[in-house]
């Protein structure tokens, strides 16, 4: 089986963070985004993953050669020359999608994070006579995604609208689908979008079906989803494999800490907070509700809640970080600095305060 993974766009919404990698290569629980996919088709027997680029397709490739030869799995690149949106890039990969088996095969939007059922995907998708299978999930604010209704037995969609300015429903499109090849004859070889062109047309067709997906969900292309999406994957990992989690008395909650990361005496880590390889967090540091990124280094007595930390930065003493703050990579915070949701972009060194949410330029 083949699956094809959207890693298009510019992933602006988790800016500073994409100033240094492509989204899908930003870490979340201490790998790259796009791993947990790749494990997660590899998993079930998926043989080949194409990724469907526009954008540094060179960074993205060189870090997943050394995957490929880990986890035993073919990834190949469909390099658009513009960008042909969630349906356009399909097309442009139909050969290496399709062979003679006839096959279904998975389309991912490559910032949605879940448990990644995709055994019950195909059982479902064997289960009925639609073309395309689809998984849905309930939240709270449709408005942002693709909402979808449905017919709650037999999982037939009679409606797909994307963001609806209205009211539709709050079963929305998780960005998880299983397509027969037949679907690639009705996209063209142009910018075209799955949500508003395609699937609006299979449904009224009544050939798109969806299932309502097991477990957590969460889109991770934003920094408050991203925090969000961390506590419900440490909540799922809790019950899945608890083992994986740090335990001991200076540890509250679901924490993740790699093995190569360092942490003094007198801290105090959690709830829902990730450490990346290498980090080093000295003593009486307070941490809840956030990731700190491979190499960092938190000083003495910093306190640090609701925030991401990125790559090799470093927080001072006593600092207080705080408030949806985001520091990009090799960002420096000064000793006694207080962030209020400030949004540090690379390379900066941060000595006074930041008293209101503002991007630090
Ligand atoms: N190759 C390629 N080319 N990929 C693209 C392009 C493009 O031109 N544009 C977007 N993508 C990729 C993005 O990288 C992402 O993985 C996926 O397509 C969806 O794009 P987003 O920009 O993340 O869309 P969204 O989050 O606003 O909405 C989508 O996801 C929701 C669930 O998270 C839609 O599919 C909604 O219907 C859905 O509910
Ligand atoms: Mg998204």
């Amino acid at each position: 089986m083949k699956a094809l993974i959207l890693v298009g766009g510019f992933g602006t919404r988790l800016r500073p963070l994409t100033l240094s990698v492509p989204k899908p290569l930003v870490d979340f629980a201490n790998k790259p985004m796009i791993l947990h996919q790749i494990e997660a088709f590899k998993a079930i027997g998926v043989t080949e993953v194409v990724l469907a680029i526009n954008y540094q397709p060179e960074v993205m490739l060189n870090f997943l050669k050394e995957f490929e030869k880990k986890l035993e799995i073919k990834i190949t690149c469909s390099q658009e020359t513009e960008p042909l949106g969630t349906a356009g890039p399909l097309a442009l990969a139909r050969d290496k999608l399709i062979d003679d088996s006839g096959e279904p095969f998975f389309v991912l939007n490559s910032d949605v994070i879940s448990e990644y059922p995709l055994k019950e995907m195909i059982e479902f998708h064997k289960s009925h006579v639609g073309e395309a299978s689809i998984m849905v999930t309930k939240v709270d604010e449709p408005s942002k995604y693709g909402v979808v209704v449905m017919d709650e037995t037999t999982g037939k969609v009679e409606k797909f609208v994307e963001k609806p300015k209205i009211f539709v429903g709050n079963k929305i499109n998780a960005g998880i689908y299983l397509l027969n090849p037949s679907v690639l004859d009705r996209i063209e070889l142009k910018p075209t979008s799955i949500e508003k062109e395609v699937f609006p047309k299979i449904a009224a067709e009544n050939k798109l079906y969806a299932m309502v997906l097991p477990g957590f969900w969460m889109d991770i292309g934003q920094p408050k989803d991203y925090i969000t999406g961390l506590r419900l994957y440490l909540d799922s990992l809790r019950k899945k494999s608890s083992s994986k989690l740090a335990s001991g008395s200076h540890i509250i909650g679901n924490v993740l800490v790699d093995e190569s990361a360092v942490i003094g005496d007198g801290c105090l880590i959690g709830p829902d907070v990730a450490i990346g390889p290498g980090c080093e967090i000295e003593q009486g540091v307070r941490l809840s509700h956030c990731t700190v990124m491979r190499g960092v280094r938190i000083k003495k007595h910093a306190c640090i809640s609701r925030g991401i930390i990125g790559w090799h930065s470093t927080v001072g003493r006593w600092a207080r970080i705080e408030n949806m703050t985001i520091l990009g990579e090799d960002v420096h915070i000064g000793d006694e600095v207080y962030s209020n949701g400030g949004v540090v972009l690379p390379h900066k060194e941060i000595k006074s305060s930041i008293l209101k949410p503002e991007i630090v330029m």
